[in-house]
């Protein structure tokens, strides 16, 4: 594994962020397995530890992409943004639609193009690897927030080791589809994919660094 041994916390946390061109250089099971071995220190609210998490490696990645293209979009079972999402929050995802769209160059009349880029999440933006993570129906928003402490710990931990991730609600679209192929129970519940690899350097979309509202729109320091 090409570990970055100078990395602090604070490094990595800059160093992260979501990669949507991936260059196929594959990711081995060795390396998903240590990252996932230490991703499982992440807490977790009476150490329940509920996150339940499917590999879909380098090897598997071929099988798992020609399955998914004989597949029909899917009505998630979760609601992936509250219905009407209001502000600020609103404006954050339409900021981030915009300069993402920006930066392919799809114009925001292009429908077509649009959907063809939103399509290329059922790629895993070509990356050779990814983790799906599953919680079940039973478990509520604190093991939801459990299984999100994971999923950051692993992206961490992946930049560490010299990889780059997305995170991927899409899959909710395709819950049916991911959840036979990986072989779920029933209880399960699919959250997301995350996607891992290299990313590419030369692709434009990669350049993209989203913003943050400033602290003072979502902090309050109390005083009485
Ligand atoms: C749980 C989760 C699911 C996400 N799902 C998607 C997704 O399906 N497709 C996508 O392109 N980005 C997805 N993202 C990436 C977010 O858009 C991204 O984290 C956000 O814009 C902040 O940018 P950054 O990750 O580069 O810091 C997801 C992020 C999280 C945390």
């Amino acid at each position: 594994m090409a570990e970055t041994d100078a990395m602090s916390v604070t490094d990595a946390v800059f160093a992260r962020k979501t990669i949507r061109a991936f260059l196929d250089t594959p990711v081995s099971d060795e390396d998903l397995t240590n990252l996932l071995e230490k991703s499982a220190r992440a807490p977790s609210g009476g150490n329940v530890q509920p996150w339940r998490i499917y590999v879909v490696g380098s090897d598997t990645m071929p099988i798992f992409l020609d399955y998914m293209s004989e597949r029909d979009l899917e009505e998630p079972e979760y609601d992936v943004y509250p219905p009407k999402l209001w502000d600020p929050y609103r404006t954050n995802r339409f900021q981030l639609g915009e300069e993402m769209y920006e930066l392919l160059e799809i114009a925001r009349d292009d429908r077509s193009g649009r959907l063809a880029r939103l399509a290329e999440n059922y790629r895993f933006f070509g990356a050779p690897a990814s983790i799906f993570c599953f919680v079940e129906k039973g478990m509520g928003p604190p093991q939801w927030s459990d299984l999100g402490m994971f999923l950051q710990t692993f992206m961490l931990l992946a930049q560490e080791a010299g990889f780059d991730t997305c995170p991927q609600e899409a899959w909710a679209s395709y819950h049916g589809a991911v959840k036979e192929f990986v072989g779920a129970p029933e209880e399960e519940m699919l959250f997301c994919g995350v996607a891992i690899g290299h990313q590419d350097p030369a692709a434009p979309v990669n350049s993209l660094v989203s913003t943050r509202m400033p602290l003072a729109e979502w902090a309050t320091f109390v005083e009485k």
